[in-house]
């Protein structure tokens, strides 16, 4: 393995993390980000927005999984009593994951070693928490070389993270927030607490920052669908950062798929409020009885409805629930499909529009 070089706390030098490059490149990113932030207030319903986006972010988090750790093994031997995980539970749960630490910061404002551990085991559904036996070791899956080894033992992990928390919790530099977002994940990657998850959970970590520091007030930038694009260089800076502490070609990184994303959402944005409002000019036409606006958003929310759903939402008895929802598919707003003994209602639309 030859020499291990230890990771560094937090911050690093400033001249390496605040180069002229960064700094045009900031600007290009705040930018973005800031109308991001705008478009965003002024949907009206908010929750429709962020179930959607939430839902494309943690079937793309989920999809990163380039990076093997040789504890693979001993933490499935761990999660054992339980089924096997399948891929949408999986989904489902980094869904859950990210609601709850969105939870946390409105509650709290910060976050504890505890919190990390709450999201990650939402994520994961085991209780191996912070990483005590050695052994983790970050592998390329496709050569099987050891790219890098995270500090081991438990107390320096511990060392390590509350050095993390302090400057995630509170900006101790004069940093602009968007170069700390990155150096923040890189350090809680390098860092690997756990022995799985610690990409997901360091994905969640990243947006759960920037709304504790009102770039966002809501959580709908996720950056795994540019990661998942650029996977390759993502991987190769993290790297270069650990080996040779240059910190330029992976801040602009971060900070490239900061913007891009941004952008990107505000596209998604803006074509499912036309969408929306579309459906709602034609029920209003077609199905004028049952045409509701709350009914109308509910459908934005997910991309499957059922009868549960509208009964929680416009508080209806099953029977009008039932019967909204097949006038809906009569004039083709919905498309009904049975799963199990379960009908679901598919707005194709939205789909269509969360793909691409
Ligand atoms: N050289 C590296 N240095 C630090 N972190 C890395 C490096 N290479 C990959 N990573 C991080 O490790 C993550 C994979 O760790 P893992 O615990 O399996 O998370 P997950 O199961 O959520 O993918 C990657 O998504 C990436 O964020
Ligand atoms: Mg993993």
């Amino acid at each position: 393995m030859g020499h291990i070089k230890e990771l560094k706390k937090l911050p690093p030098e400033r001249e390496k993390v605040e180069t002229v490059k960064i700094l045009r490149q900031l600007s290009k990113t705040s930018q973005s980000l800031g109308e991001l932030k705008g478009i965003a207030k002024t949907i009206p319903n908010q929750a429709m927005l962020v179930n959607a986006v939430v839902l494309q972010e943690a079937k793309d988090s989920s999809e990163i999984e380039n990076i093997i750790t040789t504890q693979d093994e001993l933490y499935k031997a761990l999660a054992s009593q339980n089924k096997p995980l399948s891929q949408v539970k999986e989904v489902i749960n980094y869904r859950k994951a990210i609601f709850t630490g969105f939870e946390l910061i409105k509650q709290q404002g910060f976050l504890r070693v505890k919190d990390l551990e709450t999201i990650q085991k939402t994520i994961i559904e085991n209780n191996a928490g912070i990483r005590a036996i050695s052994g983790t070791v970050l592998k390329n899956d496709k050569t099987g070389e050891i790219v890098y080894t995270p500090p081991q033992e438990k107390n320096k992990i511990l060392d390590l993270l509350s050095n993390f928390l302090e400057h995630f919790n509170i900006n101790q530099t004069d940093l602009h927030p968007l170069i700390n977002l990155a150096i923040l994940h890189y350090q809680f990657e390098s860092i690997h607490p756990f022995y799985d998850g610690n990409g997901r959970t360091g994905r969640i970590l990243n947006i759960l920052y920037l709304i504790i520091n009102d770039l966002l007030d809501i959580p709908i930038l996720y950056l795994s669908s540019y990661i998942n694009e650029n996977k390759s260089d993502y991987y190769k800076f993290l790297n270069q950062v650990n080996k040779t502490d240059k910190w330029e070609d992976y801040i602009l990184y971060m900070l490239k798929a900061v913007e891009e994303t941004a952008n990107y959402t505000i596209r998604k944005i803006n074509k499912i409020t036309n969408q929306l409002e579309t459906t709602i000019e034609k029920v209003k036409e077609e199905a004028p009885k049952i045409y509701r606006k709350e009914l109308i958003e509910l459908l934005f929310e997910q991309p499957y409805s059922k009868i549960e759903f509208v009964v929680e939402k416009l508080k209806v008895e099953r029977k009008a629930a039932s019967r909204y929802l097949k006038r809906l598919e009569n004039i083709g707003v919905l498309k009904s499909e049975k799963i199990g003994r379960e009908n679901l209602y598919l707005n194709s639309e939205l789909i269509e529009i969360l793909k691409h």
